[in-house]
């Protein structure tokens, strides 16, 4: 053979050590020997996920106490999948307004370019109001429980109470609670959908999302929807949420301490018009989640008193370890002004706020050097009063 044909045939035996974790395996082509075997069930190409991906979607089954779990690239194809892999043209949906508003635009603007129309509502509306929203062709409820930037906790035992009555599938973003705080299946939601890109990654260094569910027809609608786009994740992505799920219950335990310390600790600063962290009895769904979630993350929203653009421009390039930039759920601590991001309806409540909205990731650095951080840009905003 020539050195063309022999460079592509080098061959040496692998998988000769074990290794507590499971070999990152590329492929597009993956080798058979029959042509049952190529034209059968079994996975017959890259795109379905090797190896890396079926451990990690073990994994995600068992976080989110679900049955079946379908990869896909980022957080946003997963919200998009959930609910693409159940209506259909001519159907209809409902969204909570404090859906990551990405999500929103994709259950409207890319939706309805399929013939799939979206009625928005607010989070916290009664489920009797809701069910007055469903039409005959409705098919979803899609939920985000607590919206991670307004963060109102939405009642989900009863809404996927009303929503079985109509046969209604309900999908929820458990991002925020990285399925370790709720478990929305448990609570009879019928796809839960998370953002790897946040705690289950935790390092903000690759994306990643996932869509859980219990439901075997369900699931079967999502692999098929999920092969018809080609979704999936890499196997180097898929190896370092992996790798990442294995710390997650320890990171967050630190992200919530420090961030409710440092929610507590803003609330009482004059700078401060409220602080919106669902594990404070004054959030105004704290029953809620007492009752439905057995803890927060490190993620959570502060309404600054009425200042100056210049103001809030000097505290923001003053704050030296909250670094501005959107994602949130690594090691590293952020601060964004997030109003630019809440484009609510009319009525809501959030947008009838004092002074502008911050939202705040906690990171893992030492929370007396954050709070110092956030002291010190609070001088600077004031003296620049
Ligand atoms: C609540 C929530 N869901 C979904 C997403 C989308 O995830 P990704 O950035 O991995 O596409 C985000 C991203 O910020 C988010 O905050």
């Amino acid at each position: 053979m020539k050195s063309d044909t022999r460079l592509q045939h080098t061959k040496v035996s692998h998988r000769a050590h074990q290794t507590v974790n499971p070999p990152v395996e590329k492929g597009s082509s993956l080798l058979v020997k029959t042509r049952a075997e190529l034209y059968g069930t079994g996975t017959v190409y890259g795109r379905m996920g090797l190896g890396v991906q079926r451990e990690l979607e073990a994994a995600l089954r068992t976080l989110e106490n679900g049955t079946h779990a379908q990869l896909t690239a980022n957080g946003l194809q997963a919200c998009a999948l959930a609910v693409a892999s159940i209506a259909r043209s001519g159907d209809h949906i409902l969204i909570a307004d404090n859906l990551y508003g990405p999500n929103r635009r994709f259950c409207t603007r890319r939706l309805s370019a399929m013939g799939i129309t979206a009625s928005r509502f607010p989070p916290n509306l009664t489920p009797d109001a809701l069910e007055r929203m469903i039409k005959p062709e409705t098919r979803a409820i899609v939920l985000e429980s607590p919206g991670s930037l307004s963060f109102e906790i939405t009642d989900t035992p009863a809404v996927v109470k009303m929503a079985e009555r109509f046969q209604i599938t309900t999908i929820l973003d458990n991002t925020w609670s990285a399925g370790v705080f709720h478990r929305p299946l448990e609570l009879g939601v019928d796809l839960t959908v998370q953002s790897l890109s946040k705690y289950a990654i935790g390092h903000a260094d690759a994306m990643g999302g996932v869509v859980v569910t219990r439901s075997e027809t369900l699931a079967k609608k999502l692999q098929a929807c999920a092969n018809d786009w080609g979704l999936g994740l890499s196997a180097d992505d898929a190896y370092l949420a992996l790798r990442g799920l294995r710390t997650l219950h320890n990171r967050l335990r630190q992200h919530e301490r420090s961030g409710l310390q440092i929610a507590d600790w803003l609330a009482n600063r004059p700078e401060i018009d409220s602080v919106l962290h669902p594990a404070r009895s004054d959030h105004p769904q704290h029953h809620l989640w007492k009752r439905d979630f057995t803890g927060a993350c490190g993620l959570f929203g502060a309404i600054l008193r009425p200042v100056s653009d210049v103001q809030l421009d000097r505290f923001l390039e003053a704050l030296k370890l909250f670094r501005m930039g959107f994602s949130w759920g690594g090691y590293e601590s952020l601060l964004i002004p997030s109003d630019g991001q809440l484009k609510r309806l009319k009525e809501d409540p959030i947008l009838q706020k004092a002074g502008p909205l911050l939202r705040l990731h906690v990171g893992l650095e030492d929370v007396d050097d954050l709070m110092a951080d956030l002291g010190g840009a609070f001088d600077v905003m004031a003296a620049n009063a």
